[in-house]
């Protein structure tokens, strides 16, 4: 059978110019054995062939470039320095991570234009966790994935062949260093996975992910006391219970030396936890770290949890309040092994809310930021949505939790409060596809992800120009067109949805396409409560109070109308259709303007990627011209279901008197 194709994304090595020599490895300080420096070796070997068509040799020649790697103390965990000249290329490193990542850079700045002699950089990651979650469930399928099915399960078996071993490399690449293997959702014979039947394979692939830096994690049933144990309780503060995870965690760790630890979603959307013992989360987290500890396994315990079921009718019950009504009072419980792994905003992956006021809200926890990578809310990987200006914006947002050191991106690399374990985690857009993630551009979110994770300091941009110049190696023109596009997309793609905050108005289920009026797991209410007057949630002191969950400064400036940034205006306000934004329209214009325009700008961004057609593969360029064309046909969609939906309730005319159907 013909093995199964895939692409190379950003490692596609192109050719960049004719080297003439070749190339000797020289290592002091590391063992050449080990693994991680064994699969750096083979890489640079590969890379430096591909591009500058220069071999590695073992003979000595006079005229030969050296490539040293030593060993350099001073540095910082996981950092390197790469430092070419005309005998070669030094690289030093704490560890053989660094030398990995070293590597990687080299190769990086090789595919970005500059010659293997000419590299430079110092660098260490900014978070100490950089992490990828799987939302693969083991029948194959992956929750809210949008590029086919999983390549980790087929039919409830673990999947291990030459896919598995690229895609830890492609992680290692971005500096990854730790994988949640499944969904949050452990459903069926996910709860397995900590037991005889899949051990030997979750050890296999464990090994794979040890080579390239990173860290097996699983997704786990916080019920599986039932579940496996055949107990009638989970209650973690039951004896019985606690000596089944001792007897359990133990038995992992014999199975799965490597293991990082558990990710928990608990309470939420369905998922047993604590609640149910009348016992609290860091009850429950503090448990599972306590039992883990002696291995140096943590739990990482998700604040995505809220009622469902929620009654909207109800003008002061909000959902947003949920994550810090749950955590918040328990600042300081949790223990030292527990990190809490928040979403970037209060409600669930919208093209834009506000910043979860848990981060630096907590001030004595361990704190992770999640974003999704994956376009659940953002357009499934057929909307070109380009989603790293996004993560910029919560990393460098100022939370005010302290002077100075006051940013997201502060409190989860732990600059804040000097602690160790934190950093990002991102629901992965990856499938089985031929491409890795359906459409070929939103791989540039899954690369800028780890890149920035990284190194938070990167700008949107760099991340566009790197990613663009690896996987295209595109002519400068070209290249700016497509950067232009990547960095125009997400508010393209927010003016043609839900502007101004507003969020949701998609369909129930799917989450792709309009639905004004949709609502998820109810049938009281609606996310944007629109009324023939006005729109908007009043999250004020006035309403449901969300806005005093932050610091002072930010509470004051979200509370009031006239100072709240008009791009949440929705999110905090109910607003009268006829008040006067700052570009001096109404807002009924606002919401016409914007959906005509976003439409209009969809269309720009198609007209713009047929002007590459040229220069771009031909299956790809193929493949993304299909999902714009999807793609314009959803913006006119949005455009006339949201407007008309407004000028119905509204009954205020367009004032440039177009159609509205
Ligand atoms: C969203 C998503 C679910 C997911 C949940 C989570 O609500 O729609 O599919 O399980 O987030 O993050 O746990």
């Amino acid at each position: 059978m013909e093995p199964k194709k895939w692409t190379q994304l950003w490692l596609d090595y192109h050719k960049m110019y004719e080297g003439q020599k070749s190339w000797i490895i020289a290592v002091t300080g590391f063992d050449k054995e080990n693994k991680v420096l064994r699969n750096a070796l083979s890489e640079f070997e590969k890379g430096i062939l591909a591009m500058t068509l220069e071999t590695v040799t073992e003979e000595v020649s006079a005229d030969a470039l050296t490539f040293t790697i030593s060993q350099n103390r001073t540095l910082p965990i996981e950092g390197y320095r790469i430092d070419g000249s005309h005998d070669g290329i030094l690289l030093e490193a704490f560890d053989e991570k660094g030398v990995l990542y070293g590597v990687f850079a080299i190769l990086r700045q090789i595919a970005c234009g500059k010659r293997a002699t000419e590299v430079e950089e110092n660098a260490a990651p900014t978070n100490p966790l950089r992490m990828m979650n799987h939302w693969d469930n083991m029948d194959g399928s992956i929750e809210r994935g949008y590029s086919g099915e999983s390549f980790f399960y087929v039919n409830e078996e673990i999947v291990i062949d030459d896919r598995t071993r690229d895609y830890a490399r492609f992680m290692a690449s971005i500096g990854i260093n730790g994988i949640v293997i499944n969904n949050v959702n452990v459903k069926g014979a996910a709860s397995y996975l900590i037991t005889d039947r899949y051990f030997d394979k979750v050890k296999e692939l464990s090994d794979i992910f040890e080579g390239y830096g990173i860290k097996l994690y699983m997704s786990l049933n916080f019920a599986s006391p039932i579940e496996l144990g055949g107990l009638d309780t989970c209650d973690p503060l039951d004896k019985d219970v606690i000596s089944w995870w001792e007897d359990k965690i133990k038995e992992v760790y014999d199975r799965l030396p490597g293991f990082g630890g558990f990710l928990v979603k608990a309470d939420s959307e369905g998922r047993p936890g604590p609640f149910t013992y009348g016992r609290t989360q860091a009850d429950g987290a503090n448990m599972l770290a306590d039992v883990i500890k002696p291995y140096g396994g943590i739990i990482i315990w998700r604040c995505f949890v809220y009622n469902c079921t929620q009654d909207w009718r109800d003008t002061k019950t909000d959902r947003a309040r949920a994550g810090y009504d749950y955590f918040k009072d328990l600042d300081g419980a949790y223990h030292d092994n527990v990190i809490l792994q928040i979403k970037n905003g209060p409600m669930d992956f919208q093209i834009r809310e506000p910043v979860s006021p848990l981060l630096g809200g907590l001030m004595h926890t361990n704190q992770m930021l999640e974003v999704q990578v994956a376009q659940e809310y953002t357009g499934h990987q057929i909307d070109l949505c380009y989603l790293i200006p996004m993560y910029k914006e919560v990393l460098d947002f100022h939370t005010h939790c302290n002077r100075g050191k006051d940013t997201v991106a502060d409190v989860v690399s732990g600059r804040t409060m000097g602690n160790k374990l934190g950093g990002m985690a991102a629901v992965i857009n990856t499938g089985n596809d031929e491409n890795w993630t359906g459409n070929d551009l939103a791989a540039a979110n899954l690369y800028g992800f780890g890149r920035l994770s990284f190194n938070t300091r990167l700008t949107s941009e760099e991340i566009a120009k790197e990613w663009i110049a690896q996987t295209f190696n595109l002519p400068e023109k070209e290249s700016d067109i497509l950067c232009s596009m990547l960095l125009r997309s997400r508010e393209i793609y927010e003016k043609y949805t839900s502007p101004l905050g507003i969020g949701w108005m998609v369909t129930p289920m799917g989450h792709y396409g309009p639905s004004v009026d949709g609502y998820e797991y109810s049938r009281w209410g609606t996310y944007h409560r629109a009324d023939h007057l006005g729109i908007g949630v009043d999250r004020t002191d006035k309403g449901t109070g969300y806005a005093q969950q932050y610091y002072e400064e930010n509470a004051k400036m979200y509370n009031d109308p006239n100072t709240c940034p008009e791009e949440l205006l929705l999110f905090f306000h109910h607003i009268p259709y006829t008040w006067k934004l700052k570009t001096g329209k109404t807002l009924m214009q606002h919401i016409y303007d914007s959906h005509f325009e976003g439409e209009e700008e969809a269309r720009g961004l198609a007209a713009d990627w047929d002007k590459l057609k040229e220069v771009i593969p031909a299956e790809s360029f193929d493949r993304v011209k299909k999902r714009f064309d999807l793609q314009l046909d959803n913006a006119r969609e949005w455009r006339d279901q949201v407007n008309s939906y407004f000028y119905r309730k509204s009954m205020i005319p367009d004032e440039k008197g177009r159609t509205i159907y």
